[in-house]
């Protein structure tokens, strides 16, 4: 059975709380420490563990001297390749083995003494207290056979191959008409190189695990945004059926694709609970989260951009250079937003990749879209400087009716309103089109303006949705809490859909042992829960109509003329509360599931994706200040307005969406992950050392979105996780430019770049 698409004007329910700030349901338990985090579950037991890093970025180990870390009071054991149980290998990466995209990398460690990344545990050290652990960790003394190692990505990218393999979660190359012979003979044109950094994931909650075995049962606590690929994972290296796992993860402190995946860390703590018979602990440093979860990889990128004279395009040409690693990872799609954006009869698209000595990149935020909406947007705006052209009337020219590569029709395209509206809020009409003229005492000023744009993707979910005869509703599925307000949003949903006050809804969530879920990845995990929370309630409420007793207003109705309010069923002339019908009719509570078959979900999907492209989109206006002598950038002002379909909750949206733009400010002006190239060790392993933005480097950030519905989604609704993200770092660019008549084409815009 394939997904009930919804739309809200045939949703029964009051939209009473959908749209509405309305306050998080767990916010207390936040906000007054009640909330639980993976390394925060007490076991009587507990043991710590700690990990030792690989010093070199490639060779062998000839020998590791534990007799130091041993002999310190308080160490339970010391795992190495010489006496750790073994794993079962990494699973081949297939689109059809969940567990095998979950797979951090294709190394087994404590397995082999080969050593493939600098920063690779090597050992596990597990203690009474986490300090010794630590403390023992530091004693471990492997010795290295060194072997070459290809680490920078400077040098290494010109090795780069055509990427054949594709990514199979998002989009590739294209070629549509002769972008080369239409670039040369363009009447106006840029020609522009672009370079991003690699970045790390920088969530509060450092990944954390504590796992405890009982037998061949497995309970695991753990900070992650994919409990079901984890746990696939898992089962596949421990050799044990999945119904013997159980992952518990109610809180995690922020995810950013960085706990998509089963990382070393959490393996490791499971391998040293198996080794020990203890529960163990393992609570990643930052340093350690830098060596053993993988950051979004570093790219070059070439935009060229044909035009004729009144500024329509005639050729884009985007091609990008990034890396993987020798043991695993992604290609990242950074032209997927270039397919999607403008009208053009002339497109080549292609990737190149090159395989390093690294850490596994993975995703991140907006992965492809993120960074390669940096380099088509400064483009675009390059271009419009050549033309002489204001930059949004640059692209609301080149708007496309349809979909530029493939031809198909969009499900919803409202960036000309998003730009309208946002021209006029942000009062673009005062910006001196002239650079480097516009003042605020000795501050330049700039206006840049870039677009947001990010696919939207749907799974499969399935829930089961509980009423009690006391009225109350529990919503119950595996859904993950990574900071956006899960079970609000859900909540808000299911109250509406059954007419009964937010209050009475409990949904239960981050636990495998619920009803299937998504990750909380690609943006796709409120809406596709959302889904099957609509069709769940659409069986209850029939469910309860089923149960109307004799003499009931509601006997020998259909359920289409009712409305489900006030905790129960209404029509016009009458109707009984769900307490009254499930008292009457005897039953304690009633409870309905929805669960989507993957066939008939991808057949849906697929059909969809035949004839639609579907995705958000957004218009980000930046305003900086850039002091001329120091060189330094201050984010003066931003508005975002987006384009998402229906939005659940305008507080925690808002909040999201703020999210994203602070990540895109970051990657704009401060962040970058240094890797020392001869030895391939990051050397910024931390938040003093790697600058994500702090308050004072955030203005008030002015978010704004249409709310209007998709008219192909259940509830009208999208994914917002990562959108606004995109486009972000070349709004920065962009006002920079304006304000000091400098392009910068390779991030981070650090002082050097502009003096
Ligand atoms: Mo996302 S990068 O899939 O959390």
């Amino acid at each position: 059975m394939s997904i009930d698409y919804v739309k809200p004007e045939q949703a029964t329910g009051t939209t009473r709380y959908v749209g509405q700030a309305v306050d998080r349901v767990d916010g207390t338990a936040k906000t007054s420490g009640q909330a639980r985090f993976a390394a925060e579950f007490p076991y009587p037991d507990l043991a710590h563990a700690a990990l030792v890093h690989a010093t070199i970025a490639r060779g062998r180990i000839t020998a590791i001297d534990t007799a130091a870390a041993r002999v310190v009071h308080g160490v339970v054991d010391v795992l190495t390749h010489e006496n750790a149980p073994a794993m079962k290998p990494a699973p081949k990466m297939s689109m059809l083995n969940l567990g095998s995209i979950a797979s951090s990398s294709s190394v087994n460690y404590l397995a082999t003494d080969e050593v493939h990344w600098n920063g690779q545990p090597v050992a596990v050290v597990v203690a009474e207290t986490v300090e010794t652990a630590r403390y023992a960790a530091s004693l471990v003394a492997p010795t290295y056979q060194e072997l070459p190692a290809a680490v920078d990505f400077a040098t290494e990218k010109h090795n780069a191959v055509p990427e054949k393999k594709g990514n199979p979660l998002l989009e590739g190359g294209a070629d549509k008409g002769d972008a080369t012979a239409a670039l040369a003979a363009a009447p106006v044109s840029v020609d522009l190189e672009f370079s991003t950094p690699q970045y790390n994931h920088n969530a509060i909650e450092p990944h954390a695990t504590t796992a405890v075995w009982d037998g061949d049962h497995l309970t695991l606590h753990d900070s992650t945004q994919n409990i079901g690929w984890v746990r696939k994972h898992l089962a596949q290296r421990f050799g044990v059926p999945e119904k013997s796992i159980r992952i518990l993860s109610p809180f995690v402190g922020g995810g950013f694709g960085g706990k998509g995946r089963a990382w070393p860390g959490t393996l490791l703590a499971v391998l040293a609970a198996r080794a020990t018979g203890r529960a163990v602990r393992l609570a990643l440093t930052r340093e350690g989260v830098y060596h053993t979860v993988g950051g979004r990889t570093p790219s070059t990128q070439r935009v060229a951009l044909g035009a004729d004279a009144q500024g329509r395009l005639t050729a884009i040409v985007h091609t990008s250079v990034s890396r993987i690693a020798r043991v695993g990872g992604l290609p990242e799609p950074v032209t997927t937003a270039t397919h999607h954006l403008y009208a053009v009869p002339n497109i080549h698209l292609s990737h190149e990749v090159v395989e390093l000595d690294l850490l596994t990149n993975t995703f991140m935020r907006a992965p492809g879209e993120a960074i390669g909406t940096f380099a088509l947007e400064s483009a675009i705006d390059e271009l419009a400087w050549e033309l002489g052209m204001d930059p949004i009337e640059l692209r609301l020219r080149n708007e496309p009716e349809r979909d530029p590569v493939s031809g198909k029709s969009f499900t919803q395209r409202m960036l000309r309103e998003a730009y309208a509206r946002g021209a006029e809020r942000f009062g673009w009409r005062d910006r001196d089109p002239r650079p480097g003229v516009m003042r605020d005492g000795r501050w330049l000023v700039g206006m840049g303006v870039a677009t947001a744009f990010r696919g939207s993707i749907h799974m499969p979910v399935h829930v089961t949705v509980r009423l009690g005869a006391d009225g109350k509703l529990v919503v119950r599925c595996a859904l993950h809490e990574i900071g956006m307000g899960t079970a609000t949003a859900q909540a808000q949903i299911a109250a509406d859909e059954m007419g009964v006050p937010l209050e009475s809804v409990r949904v239960e969530y981050g636990d495998s042992e619920l009803p299937r879920g998504v990750g909380a990845i690609g943006s796709a995990q409120t809406a596709s829960a959302a889904a099957s929370v609509l069709a769940a309630c659409a069986k209850l409420r029939k469910a309860v109509l089923a149960l109307a007793p004799p003499g009931s207003p509601l006997r020998g109705r259909r359920i289409e003329e009712l409305e489900a309010r006030d905790g129960g069923l209404h029509h016009r002339d009458g109707g009984q509360t769900y307490t009254e019908i499930l008292t009457a009719a005897g039953r304690d509570h009633l409870e309905v599931e929805h669960k989507p078959t993957m066939l008939g979900f991808l057949a849906r999907t697929v059909r969809d994706s035949r004839r639609w492209v579907k995705a958000t989109t957004g218009a980000q206006f930046c305003e900086v200040r850039v002091d001329p002598d120091t060189g330094e950038v201050r984010v003066s002002r931003w508005l975002g307005v987006f384009d998402l379909g229906t939005v659940i909750n305008a507080r925690t949206a808002a909040s999201q969406l703020r999210g994203g733009i602070v990540m895109g400010i970051g990657m704009a002006l401060s962040e970058q992950t240094l890797i020392d190239h001869r030895t391939g060790r990051i050397m910024n392993p931390s938040l003093a050392e790697y600058h994500v933005p702090v308050h004072a480097d955030i203005p008030h950030i002015d978010i704004d979105y249409l709310n209007e519905p998709d008219p192909t989604m259940p509830l009208g609704l999208h994914g917002i996780g990562e959108v606004s993200i995109t486009g972000a770092a070349a709004a920065v660019a962009n006002a920079v430019r304006h304000a000091t008549g400098k392009r910068v084409r390779d991030l981070p815009i650090t002082l050097d770049k502009l003096l």
